[in-house]
């Protein structure tokens, strides 16, 4: 789908923008152009436009303020060691944001519609991708209709932006101490844990609080339903190496179906392996660590890729993990080089914009 280019008159100085890469804080940065394309339940989707990036002009009224009808996207672009620029698994983005879309009761985003609008601002925004690191790609698509009313939308806005991003967690090499939440809980059978809404992650801010409180980096939760199951991490799925080999993470259901998660999980199959996508609670892992059963505990998504957890903080005390271990270590670096086009991954995981 062609999209319709109109270039900012005003870009980011190219000393500036420079000087904006050395070391970009995650989502602090934007670069100069979005992507934005309207859909109407009477008319459909209207061609996508890349235009200067500016603020939305909406009313008070507007739907997405009162009912959240909004969900996004996360994806990244690498410039490889070749001088090509790649995008990891973008159809994978572009298959999960309509799930996400039917259960928000929102309009599927042609996949060629998605594809073709971030492939256009990455080839634009091409300068904003960091030596060391990548451009962080958000497809949003939220209800823009000015209507009280508790219905599904019959106006919404795609919209893509661009952030160049570093590591997501600054501490990362050492571990990440992670908060066991208790309290409160991310999702239940039947809702929306596995969506990508906003409304998934606005509840799990409170307990994120408490867990930088606790001097935490991270949280965790546990399964709404009182079996105190191991779901995952506010942003991120979780995964657990056993002492002899075996790795397992929480089965979909009410959590993020990462593509991350599912490249890890490819990944270590391939390797021969065993992962079990099994329930797993969090009584049974504090049991298995007091008995040295398990070696490793990492997280994974897009925006953290791998990152090892060392300790799990609990109300009731902590569980001490250890230093990183080797297959967070190995998967990390997998990914890093399929990113950038360094080694050969899988058919179809490392697309070339150009
Ligand atoms: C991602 O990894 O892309 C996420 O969406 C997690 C977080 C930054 C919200």
């Amino acid at each position: 789908m062609t999209v319709n280019i109109t270039l900012s008159a005003n870009p980011v100085a190219e000393a500036e923008r420079e000087k904006l890469l050395q070391s970009p804080i995650f989502g602090t940065i934007f670069t100069d152009h979005m992507i934005t394309a309207t859909w109407t339940r009477d008319g459909g989707w209207q061609q996508p436009e890349l235009g200067p990036r500016k603020p939305f002009q909406m009313n008070p009224e507007n739907a997405a303020f009162h009912y959240g009808q909004q969900l996004f996207e996360g994806m990244k672009a690498y410039r490889g060691a070749d001088g090509s620029i790649r995008l990891f698994r973008p159809a994978e983005n572009a298959a999960r944001m309509n799930r996400s879309a039917r259960r928000m009761a929102m309009p599927e985003v042609p996949p060629e519609l998605f594809l073709d609008s971030v492939r256009t601002l990455v080839s634009v925004e091409r300068g904003w991708i960091p030596a060391e690191g990548s451009l962080y790609l958000r497809p949003f698509m939220f209800a823009d209709e000015s209507f009280l009313g508790v219905r599904p939308a019959n106006r919404c806005t795609f919209c893509v932006i661009a952030s160049p991003a570093a590591d997501y967690f600054r501490a990362g090499a050492k571990g990440l101490t992670v908060w066991v939440e208790n309290e409160t809980s991310r999702a239940a059978p039947g809702g929306t844990g596995a969506a990508k809404c906003g409304g998934n992650y606005a509840g799990s801010l409170m307990a994120q609080s408490r867990a930088s409180s606790e001097g935490c980096d991270q949280v965790l939760f546990l399964s709404a339903c009182g079996n105190r199951q191991i779901e995952e991490l506010g942003g991120m799925n979780i995964f657990f190496v056993r002492k002899d080999g075996r790795v397992q993470t929480p089965p979909l259901g009410t959590i993020l179906p990462g593509i991350t998660r599912a490249s890890v999980i490819e990944l270590l199959k391939a390797d021969g392996i065993t992962v079990e996508e099994v329930p797993y609670t969090f009584d049974a892992l504090q049991a298995d660590v007091e008995a040295g059963e398990i070696s490793e505990v990492f997280v994974c998504g897009t925006a953290a890729i791998i990152a090892s957890v060392s300790r799990l903080k609990h109300s009731d005390g902590e569980l001490e993990i250890g230093q990183p271990g080797e297959t967070a270590r190995r998967l990390r670096t997998t990914l890093q080089g399929i990113y950038t086009g360094d080694i050969a991954g899988p058919d179809g995981w490392s697309v070339i914009v150009e």
